[in-house]
Parts: structure tokens; C-alpha cells; sequence
């Protein structure tokens, strides 16, 4: 069935209480559930009480304390008569958490019983308005082998606890707040704690604990620190206090996203709470850090404010990113990590935009909800937040989500009421602005700069495509930050934020003896394309002098994109080459830049992104193109590359920015070198890593050996196994690093790694480690005779029946068809249908074949 989002009619009934009861068993949980329900005032009366379940068999049921038999079961629902006002429900199910491959509901993780309920997973543990506004207060009681699982948990705070029989125990935990079945969480298990304390700025002693398996304690230290450091930046930041005496979080190895924020007790995949350096990189200490403050930042936009409806998810996910987003800029550096979202943006969420499975971040129709957990919506969500941000300036916003936060404080709420929110408190205009919630695609902007006499005039046009469902777009108000630099002395006179609301407006400067050169989109102001109509030599001028860091490494962006687009489509320009040449040369050289902004403006664009810019991509074509230029760049500066990995090898281990600098161009420059000279380079990867102190300098080099047909690859792809054996989000790398290697052979050794006896289908990081990284490789993926499609589809087939939300990650992948060239297209649509015609589809992984085929 089709969800409408214009459907929503509030709940006939309120619960305000609900009282649970566990009996648990890894094989067998017994759940008793205890409801109370009134009438919803505020509702159309109803004859009957819809209670969703799912898979779930019905053990006893009991009205108001009686037998009862007023119930019937519609599909996996059970549906109740109720005549009166209010009334006791009592609920009893049984579950096998060990069967429940999905890990939604309650299952089993590495002998610990856990649960995900976001987005309708509590419907997998008992019958329930499983709807996200319909809160209610829980009380949980548990009882479980004292042997087996010493730590049971569940939100809010222990009440009480006690022995029972036969070597059981039992704990009681209550949690104050009102919540949606989604924030329900529990976990029972052989745990330790690192444990610590926060006192909030009014001065509750909070107790922080992170629960994890007995030999992972140690790698818990740099959550616990980015969990403190984001609790005092909500603070700071946003007003916002946390709400309990109690902050726990567990950490699980089976999971399919990367973390939920259960009210008090946010679980976590290990990949974002576990890190050290010798197992982490920078960038997994970076995604701890970001993950660990999404989850917590939760608890305000998420959960004392939650959604109406699973149409408003960008509501908290979108407002959330955002937030998160700032925590990383202010604690690592803010022009670094704005590229970085940036890239991510790009490469992911503009793909989906301008392909089949494109939606609004308001959705208006779904019918698995669990695909609609997307970069969309998270990503263009925040996007769409940062705009007004931009629009209304810091202060503003902060008085515009300080009256959301105070207006709907225990709600649950509609992206309306945060737009309103913003225009009430942070004083801005958004009638127009409400578009961004409601149409798709990612809108193009092209712009020319004239300059006559003293006069420049800037003339911006705007076209928005059609997306599924969208055909007609209307003008998108589109906020712009530019400068206008002077050439001679490389200055300009402060820059403007420029509203483009129109289809079409010209924008004029006086005072211009010269013509300007326009540096447009500063600090990526719009989540848009810009096409301007700009000389090669003003984009090296930008490339070099630019003073907002983002368009600085935009202008270079450009200026690679421009020359790699063309070489795909069989034009060499070797002056533009060239021009690209000595831009690369002054980044390597330039005193004053920093190594991770270096490193960022090194980087070349991706594939994808580079396939996105033109219609009927050819990877192949594209891949070449971009490996041509990298060995054109090693060989042409390899001195100057062998010179800066000396001096960053140079560099010791350490956090500060300067060592994490060092560490990115370090392998950045051996990814130049390794093309242009593979034996050389193999030598000196393979020295890095036996060098390497720290896993970002010891995967670094891994990633670069993987790539290169020599021995130096063989016995490093061995050593880093034999070290890390049994160490489940190390040997993780060791899977995906072979699958995104630049090998020729990448096919036959993710065949090959496929029958390892460490690789699984049950468990979620292993199957991305491998798949994931191969479907995201392009030179694999898109192999010209259609093995990488086929490899996926295989892949689509045989999860689905096991874990149908991880499966259905994969068809994004095979459903860009009709951005590629004929050829593959063909190929891959070919795979889409072969997956469509299977007769046992899960609805998640048959909604994505079927919007994809269109
Ligand atoms: N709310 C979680 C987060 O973004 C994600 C939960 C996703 N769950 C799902 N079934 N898709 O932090
Ligand atoms: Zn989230």
C-alpha cells in the first residue's frame, strides 16, 4: 500500500501509559504489555483500537483484566472493540530474537539481546500504535539468566532491581518523558562501562556510561570525550540542557544504520563509539566524534520534539546533521569540514536527486519508510536549514529555534512548524523558501558576469529539473554568498549575500574600472550546481588567491572537472593540462596553507561526481581520464611528491591538526605517485606501512598497495590480516580495502573474498566493508561485460531475505541507468529486472527495483 502524507489523521486514542514486561531468552522473549487507553479528544471518535504488529502471533489478551473477544487481526495487525472511554489492555507475545536477521525489534548481537524500533520496529516486539505521535510514558520491567545477561537496560532510570529464581535477576526502569514506541529501547548483556560524570549548566549531576564488551574498554575514551564536549556545545550553542540523571550508550556489532537515540540509552554500531590509533584512522576518530554528537543533539531535536508523521523525518534528521555539522566545524576546524559535507553531498545525495528514487525532504508518499532514510533527507535537510541560517544570520537562527524549541517542547511536530518557527522568531520571509520542502532535484544556476565601462552586472538564472511526480518546478529563492575580486591586487571589497528568487535576475555593481572576477556559492551558501561562464584563467586566479576557503577549493574543483569531462568525451587540452599543473605545484608549495586544507585541494574530483556532469557517463572513459591525469601529475611533480611525503612522514603521531594534516597528504601524495610509477611507489607505500604507528598511515599505504600489481601488495594484505584477526572492525578495512582497491582483478577478489571464512551475510558492516565498497568502486562496478551489476544484483538476492533494509542500500547503484551510456544501461536495467521478476521480494527491496525502473 501507498503512504500519503495528505492522508494523516491524528490517532482515535491516547496511551498515556504503557507498562512492559520481559522475560528474556536469546531463543525465547516473553513480552507482556500493559496499556492504558482513553479517547483522543482531539480526534474522530473510532468503534476500534488499531494495534500494528508484525510477524508477531497473539499469546493471551485481556480487557480491562477479562478475557475479551472483541479482537480480530487485520493482516499482522490486531484490531479491538472499545465501547467506553477508557480502558486496560494487556498484550502478551512471544518473540525468537535469535531469528530475527532483520535487527529491527528486539534480536541478538554477539550473545547480548538488543533493540531497534526506529522507524517500525517496535511492532516486532508487541502490539502497538506503532506511529510517532502517539506518546506515551513506559515503564519496563526485565528478567533475564543473571549468567547470561548481568547488565539489563532500558530508558531513563533504574528504579529497582533484585534477585529472582533459578539464577534470574530482575531490574525496573522508568523513564519520565513521554516518548514514540521509535525511542523504546532495551538491552540485556555481558557489559562493561566506561563510566563518567557531566554536570549540566543548571547543575544536574548526570551520570554518562558507555557499554561495550569486556576488551573493548579501551577504545572508549575518544566517545566518551566527544560525548562531554557536545553536551557543553548544546549548551553553549543551541540552549539546550540534557533532561536526566542517567546517559547511557551501547555499543552493538549487528547493526544496519549507524546509531539510534533512544531516549537515555542510544545504541550504537561500534564502528562510531570504538576507537584507538592503532585501529581507528582520523577519519573513524572524526565520524565517532560527529555520530556520538548526532545521537546526543537528538534529544532535543528528535526527541522532545518529535515528528507527526514519517513524512516530517527531515524535521529532526535534517535540523540534527545540521547541528552536528557545527559541533564538527567548531571542534575541527570549520573550512576543512565544510569541503568534507560538501563532498558528501555531492557525490551521494545530488546523484539521488537527479535519478529515479529523487523525493522531496518532505516526502509525499512512501511505502517501505526505512528507504526514506536518506541523503536527502538528512543531508539536503541540513542544507535547507543552513540556508535560513545563512539568510537570518547566527543570531536570528538561534532566536528562531529557541521559540521551536520553547513552542513545541514535548510534540510532535511538522517541518511546517519549524518554518514557522523561523520566520516568527529569526524574523525571516520563507513563504517562497517552503518550495525547498516541497520539490525535488537539485537546482542549476547559471552565471555570467558582464562588465562595461564602470559597471558589472551579474545575471544568474535559475532552472530546477524534473523529477518523478514533478514535472512543472517552480523558481526556488536561492541564497548566494559572492565577492567580487579585483585581479591586480587579488582583493575584494567584502562580500554579499545575493537572493535569486526569480527564474531569471541581474545583479548590478558600480565602480569597476576593470572586470571583476566573481567567486560565487562562498562556503557552499546553496546546495545547487553553479554553471558559470567563466575563463580558465580566472578559475587558476581563484584557485590561488581566493580568501573563502570552500571557493578556493571550488575554483580548483572546476577547473579539474572542466579538463576531465572533456578528456572523457576525447578532447586533450593540453594547456588547460598545464594550467592545472602549475596550480597543483603552488597548493604543494604554498607556505601558508595548512596540510589538511592542502590535502583537500590536492584531492581530485570524484567519479561520480565527474559522471554526474554530463548526460550518458561513460565510466570507463571517466576513470581514465582521471587516472591519466593523476600519473600525468605524479610523473610531472614527482620530486615535489616524494619531497612532501618525506617531510610528512616526518611528522610524529599526535591529534593536533598539524599531524592530522601531515597524515592526509602524506597518502595523498602516494596516490600520485602510485600512478605514474607503480614499482617505485610500491616501496615506498610498503615502507610507510611498516613504518606506520597509527592506522591512518598503516591503511593509507594498505589502500594504495591494493591497487598495485606487486609482491610488496601480497605479504602487506597478509601481515595486516594476521595482526588484526579477529579484531571485527579492523578486518572490516581488510574487506573493503581490497574491494575499493584500483586493482585490475577487483572482481575476482571480491568473489574470492566473498568466500572467506570471516566474511557473512549476517552481519551489516561486513556486508557494506565488502559490497558496499565494491558497488561505490566504479572501475569494478562498471566493468564493461556487466560483471560488477551482476555481482550486486547476486548480492540484492541472496541478502533480501535476510536482512531486506541492508539489501535495498544496494539498488541505488544499479538504478543510476539512465545517466550511463547505452551500453551499460543496458546491462544494468537488465540486472533491475531480473531482480523485479523474483517472486519473493521484501516491500523495502521492491519499492527501490520498482521506482527505479520507473
Ligand atoms: N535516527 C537514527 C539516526 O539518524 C537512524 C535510524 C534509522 N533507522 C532505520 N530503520 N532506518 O540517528
Ligand atoms: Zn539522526
Amino acid at each position: 500500500a501507498i503512504i500519503q502524507r495528505k492522508d494523516y489523521k491524528p490517532f482515535p486514542w491516547l496511551i498515556p501509559q504503557t507498562h512492559l514486561s520481559f522475560e528474556l531468552g536469546l531463543e525465547k522473549t516473553r513480552v507482556t504489555a500493559t496499556l492504558t487507553v482513553e479517547r483522543n479528544p482531539e480526534a474522530e471518535a473510532s468503534p476500534t483500537i488499531r494495534l500494528n504488529g508484525d510477524g508477531l502471533k497473539l499469546g493471551e489478551f485481556k480487557c480491562d483484566g477479562a478475557k475479551c473477544s472483541g479482537h480480530t487481526m487485520d493482516g499482522d495487525d490486531l484490531v479491538v472493540t472499545l465501547e467506553g472511554d477508557s480502558h486496560t489492555l494487556t498484550i502478551v507475545t512471544e518473540i525468537d530474537p535469535s531469528q530475527n536477521t532483520q535487527l529491527m525489534g528486539l534480536f541478538a548481537s554477539g550473545g547480548m539481546l538488543c533493540t531497534q524500533c526506529e522507524a517500525e520496529g517496535f511492532r516486532r516486539i508487541t502490539f502497538f500504535p506503532d506511529r510517532p505521535d502517539v506518546l506515551s510514558t513506559y515503564t519496563v520491567r526485565m528478567s533475564a539468566p543473571n549468567a547470561e545477561f548481568p547488565v539489563l537496560l532500558s530508558n531513563g532510570n533504574n528504579t529497582d532491581s533484585g534477585e529472582g529464581e533459578g539464577g534470574t535477576h530482575w531490574a525496573e526502569w522508568h523513564d519520565p518523558w513521554p516518548k514514540p514506541s521509535y525511542l523504546f529501547a532495551l538491552v540485556a548483556g555481558d557489559l562493561v562501562a566506561n563510566s563518567d560524570s557531566f554536570t549540566t549548566m543548571s547543575g544536574r549531576e548526570v551520570t554518562l556510561n558507555i557499554y561495550v564488551r569486556d576488551g573493548d574498554l579501551p577504545r572508549t575514551e575518544h566517545a566518551m570525550e566527544s560525548l562531554k564536549k557536545s553536551m557543553v556545545w548544546d549548551e553553549e550553542t543551541f540552549g539546550r540542557e540534557y533532561d536526566l540523571d542517567l546517559f547511557n550508550i551501547v555499543a552493538v556489532s549487528d547493526f544496519n544504520m549507524g546509531a539510534m537515540e533512544n531516549k537515555g540509552l542510544n545504541i550504537f554500531n561500534t564502528k562510531y563509539v570504538l576507537a584507538d590509533p592503532e585501529t581507528a584512522t582520523d577519519g573513524n576518530f572524526d565520524a565517532v566524534e560527529g555520530v556520538i554528537a548526532h545521537e546526543y543533539f537528538h534529544n532535543w531535536s528528535g526527541n522532545r520534539i518529535t515528528c507527526r508523521d514519517w513524512f516530517q523525518l527531515s524535521l529532526k534528521e535534517g535540523f540534527t546533521v545540521l547541528r552536528d555539522q557545527l559541533f564538527s566545524q567548531d571542534m575541527q576546524g570549520e573550512a576543512v569540514k565544510r569541503i568534507e559535507d560538501v563532498r558528501v553531498l555531492r557525490s551521494v545525495q545530488f546523484p539521488e536527486d537527479s535519478g529515479p528514487l529523487a523525493h522531496p525532504i518532505r516526502p509525499d508518499s512512501y511505502r517501505e519508510i526505512s528507504n526514506f532514510y536518506t541523503s536527502t533527507i538528512y543531508n539536503k535537510g541540513a542544507e535547507v536549514i543552513r540556508m535560513m541560517r545563512t539568510m537570518a544570520g547566527p543570531d536570528a537562527f538561534r532566536k528562531g529555534t529557541d521559540l521551536y524549541f520553547g513552542r513545541h517542547d514535548g510534540e510532535a511536530a511538522t517541518c511546517e512548524d519549524f518554518v514557522r518557527s523561523m520566520e516568527d522568531g529569526a524574523g525571516l520571509e520563507l513563504e517562497q523558501f517552503r518550495r525547498w520542502y516541497s520539490q525535488a532535484g537539485t537546482p542549476v544556476v547559471e552565471a555570467v558576469l558582464v562588465h562595461d565601462g564602470d559597471t558589472a552586472a551579474l545575471t544568474l538564472k535559475q532552472t530546477v529539473p524534473p523529477t518523478p511526480g514533478q514535472v512543472e518546478k517552480q523558481p526556488m529563492p536561492i541564497p548566494l554568498r559572492i565577492a567580487l575580486f579585483d585581479r591586480a591586487t587579488a582583493t575584494h571589497r567584502g562580500e554579499e549575500l545575493v537572493m535569486l528568487t526569480d527564474a531569471e535576475q541581474t545583479f548590478t555593481y558600480e565602480g569597476f574600472a576593470e572586470k571583476p572576477v566573481l567567486s560565487i556559492n562562498r562556503g557552499f551558501s546553496a546546495p545547487v550546481t553553479v554553471r558559470r561562464d567563466i575563463p580558465q584563467d580566472e578559475l587558476v586566479f581563484l584557485a590561488a588567491n581566493d580568501d573563502d576557503p570552500f571557493a578556493r577549493y571550488e575554483a580548483m574543483q572546476d577547473l579539474v572537472t572542466d579538463y576531465l569531462t572533456q578528456v572523457a568525451a576525447g578532447s586533450q587540452d593540453d594547456a588547460m593540462r598545464a594550467a592545472i599543473g602549475e596550480a597543483f605545484a603552488a597548493i604543494m608549495q604554498d607556505g601558508d596553507l595548512e596540510d589538511a586544507m592542502r590535502g583537500e585541494l590536492m584531492i581530485l574530483p570524484g567519479e561520480t561526481y565527474l559522471a554526474e556532469q554530463v548526460d550518458a557517463a561513460d565510466p570507463g572513459r571517466i576513470h581514465e581520464a582521471r587516472q591519466g591525469l593523476k600519473a600525468w601529475l605524479g610523473e610531472t611533480f614527482g620530486d615535489q611528491l616524494r619531497a612532501l611525503h618525506d617531510r610528512a612522514n616526518n611528522v610524529p603521531y599526535g591529534q593536533s591538526a598539524e599531524a592530522r594534516g601531515a597524515r592526509k597528504v602524506k597518502t595523498l601524495a602516494l596516490t600520485f605517485l602510485a600512478a605514474a610509477d607503480a614499482d617505485g611507489t610500491a616501496k615506498r607505500a610498503a615502507g610507510q606501512y611498516d613504518a606506520a604507528d597509527n592506522m591512518t598511515d598503516r591503511q593509507g599505504a594498505l589502500m594504495v598497495l591494493a591497487g598495485l600489481n606487486s609482491p610488496e601488495r601480497t605479504a602487506r594484505l597478509m601481515d595486516f590480516y594476521n595482526r588484526y584477526r579477529g579484531d571485527e572492525l579492523t578486518i572490516d578495512k581488510w574487506f573493503a580495502t581490497q574491494a575499493a582497491s584500483l586493482h585490475p582483478n577487483v572482481i575476482e577478489h571480491v568473489k574470492a573474498l566473498a568466500e572467506h571464512p570471516d566474511f557473512t551475510m549476517r552481519n551489516p558492516n561486513r556486508v557494506r566493508s565488502l559490497y558496499m565498497a565494491f558497488a561505490a568502486n566504479p572501475q569494478g562496478f562498471h566493468a564493461p561485460d556487466g560483471s560488477g551489476y551482476k555481482l550486486i544484483a547476486d548480492v540484492i538476492l541472496a541478502l533480501d531475505p535476510i536482512n531486506p533494509q541492508t539489501a535495498a542500500r544496494f539498488v541505488p547503484y544499479l538504478g543510476r541507468f539512465r545517466r550511463i551510456e547505452a551500453g551499460r544501461a543496458k546491462l544494468m536495467r537488465a540486472e533491475l529486472e531480473r531482480i523485479a521478476a523474483s517472486p519473493t521480494l521484501s516491500r523495502d527491496t521492491h519499492e527501490q527495483v520498482s521506482r527505479s525502473l520507473g
